[in-house]
């Protein structure tokens, strides 16, 4: 008799933003098909959760509650990492936050803290990470948006962390090729996750302007969608892809 085999993994990751959406759809197709995952997330609840359900269907995962933004999380999460498994091979940064605002409203604040977790969270994790990718020719897959590649409204901070997530991503693509570390983003457009609570349009919004970020299929995408994505990208058998910005959108950005 044949049966489905799946592919089996050995690769070590760790899976920032892991407690709900992108990354714990992420952490469970890496864990089911045998990685071995950090799922760090500042909700440690959450990121425990997401370790327990990869663990309970045979997986191998630990939940870590931390802030990207955060050198002393990083390094801490990094170090744990590696005294559990003496290597990495894929970093995954999904961790980010954002919301619709009015520029003249937008607090130092909020703009500060929406550039240290996309932007300053995903190069505080690739900075860590980078010296052991090395060691396996390894993997990082960032996270971006459709609001880094074309202008959002109301998305003055959000856009511009996203954006710089993919010139990040293709500055580290570059200075690391020759040593065999891949680095590519991808820029989804609405996935269906809890962010999508936090994006409400702000009073006097100009409805006319948020036409231009509903794809022409009218669709918004599972979270596993990103997941398999991310999972593409991070394959060995794509060892040439790197500096890649690869959209899903539904052909929002065409
Ligand atoms: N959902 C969408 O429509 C969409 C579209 C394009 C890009 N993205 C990007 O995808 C990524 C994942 O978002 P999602 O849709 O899964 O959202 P989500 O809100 O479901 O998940 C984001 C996770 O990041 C965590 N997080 C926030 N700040 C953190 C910090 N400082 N340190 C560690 N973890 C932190 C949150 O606790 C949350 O668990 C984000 O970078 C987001 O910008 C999402």
């Amino acid at each position: 008799m044949v049966g489905i085999v799946l592919p089996t993994r050995s690769e070590v990751l760790p899976v920032t933003g892991a407690a709900p959406g992108i990354g714990r759809a992420t952490a469970l197709r890496f864990g089911a098909s045998g990685a071995s995952l950090c799922c760090l997330d500042l909700d440690a609840d959450g990121a425990r959760e997401t370790a327990e359900t990869v663990n309970a269907d045979g997986g191998d995962a630990f939940g870590c509650g931390g802030d990207v933004s955060d050198e002393v999380d990083v390094k801490g999460a990094v170090a744990t990492v590696l005294e559990r498994h003496g290597r990495l091979d894929v970093l995954a940064n999904v961790a980010g936050i954002g919301h619709f605002r009015h520029t003249p409203e937008e607090s130092l604040a909020d703009w500060s803290r929406i550039l240290g977790v996309n932007l300053t969270g995903t190069f505080l994790m690739a900075r860590e990470a980078l010296p052991h990718l090395v060691e396996t020719k390894g993997v990082i897959v960032n996270v971006a948006s459709v609001a880094g590649l074309t202008a959002h409204p109301y998305t003055a901070a959000y856009g511009s962390s996203k954006g710089g997530v993919l010139m990040l991503t293709k500055s580290l693509a570059l200075e690391y090729a020759s040593r065999g570390v891949r680095v590519n983003a991808i820029c989804p457009s609405g996935v269906l996750t809890p962010i999508v609570t936090q994006f409400a349009a702000p009073d006097g919004a100009e409805e006319i302007l948020f036409q231009r970020i509903i794809p022409p299929n009218g669709q918004l995408i599972d979270p596993g969608e990103i997941a398999c994505a991310i999972e593409f990208l991070a394959s060995a058998e794509m060892g040439n892809m790197t500096g890649a910005v690869l959209t899903i959108d539904g052909g929002v950005t065409l």
